[in-house]
């Protein structure tokens, strides 16, 4: 099965992907972390998007595009894709489509996870990962369970992303809503649109998902 996860910033896209990757062997596809991983071992693209992803800009399509399509031409995703942080743009959703004919795969299903603008702020500014694995973690919602302690792989070496601040945020909000929210009708026209309540726990939505995923299973 291959699905996209669609949200504004900290809607917990990343949260319910790493959930999907456990429980079901899917392959998460997430251009945030993809441009991350380019941004920090100091390649020529990863150079050329530090400034932008700090500042809460959306990269352009050209680069996320040929992301997707090198992950899609060369991953091995028996249990299917999910797409985290992509498609971003009309661009990018039609580009999608026409990445997924070329190999062969299908697009079975659009979840979008609701969430208020307020409660983004708390999530955003509360989140750190493990520098070491990656696991994610939350000050009030999501504590390891050893204080200062990764569950995952033991070790204490947590961090913040650079764009996790306020000034930051605005600036996704905006292009969330500018740029992405018109996927919305897109895929609602294409009849592949399920909505869930994100605000619910953190189990509660994966158990919302699990039930979007069964009406196309
Ligand atoms: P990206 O990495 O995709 O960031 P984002 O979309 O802003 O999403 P986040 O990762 O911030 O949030 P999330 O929804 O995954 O939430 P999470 O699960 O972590 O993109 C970063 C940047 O890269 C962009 O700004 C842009 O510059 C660039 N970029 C990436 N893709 C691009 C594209 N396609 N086109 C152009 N540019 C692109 O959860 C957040 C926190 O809340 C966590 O601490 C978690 O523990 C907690 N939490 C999660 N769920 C719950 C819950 N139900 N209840 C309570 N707490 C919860």
């Amino acid at each position: 099965m291959n699905i996209i996860l669609l949200g504004p910033p900290g809607a917990g896209k990343g949260t319910q992907a790493a959930r999907l990757v456990e429980e079901r062997n899917m392959v998460q596809l997430s251009t945030g972390d993809m441009l991350r991983a380019a941004k920090s071992s100091g390649t020529e693209m990863g150079n050329m998007v530090a400034g932008v992803m700090d500042r809460g800009e959306l990269v352009t399509d050209e680069i996320v595009i040929g992301l997707i399509e090198e992950q899609l031409t060369t991953a091995d995703a028996a249990g299917g894709f999910i797409f985290d942080g992509f498609p971003r743009t009309l661009a990018q959703a039609d580009a999608l489509g026409v990445l997924l004919d070329k190999v062969g795969k299908t697009l079975d299903t659009v979840v979008e996870m609701r969430v208020d603008d307020s409660a983004l702020v708390k999530r955003i500014t509360g989140r750190f990962t493990c520098g070491n694995c990656g696991a994610g973690y939350h000050e009030e919602f999501k504590k390891p369970r050893v204080d200062g302690v990764c569950d995952e792989c033991g070790k204490s070496d947590f961090k913040k992303r650079a764009d996790d601040n306020e000034e930051s945020l605005k600036t996704r909000l905006m292009a969330y809503y500018k740029e992405t929210s018109p996927l919305l009708g897109y895929y609602y026209a294409k009849g592949q649109l399920q909505s869930v309540d994100g605000l619910a726990s953190i189990e509660g939505v994966a158990g919302s998902i699990a039930g979007a995923l069964d009406t196309v299973s």
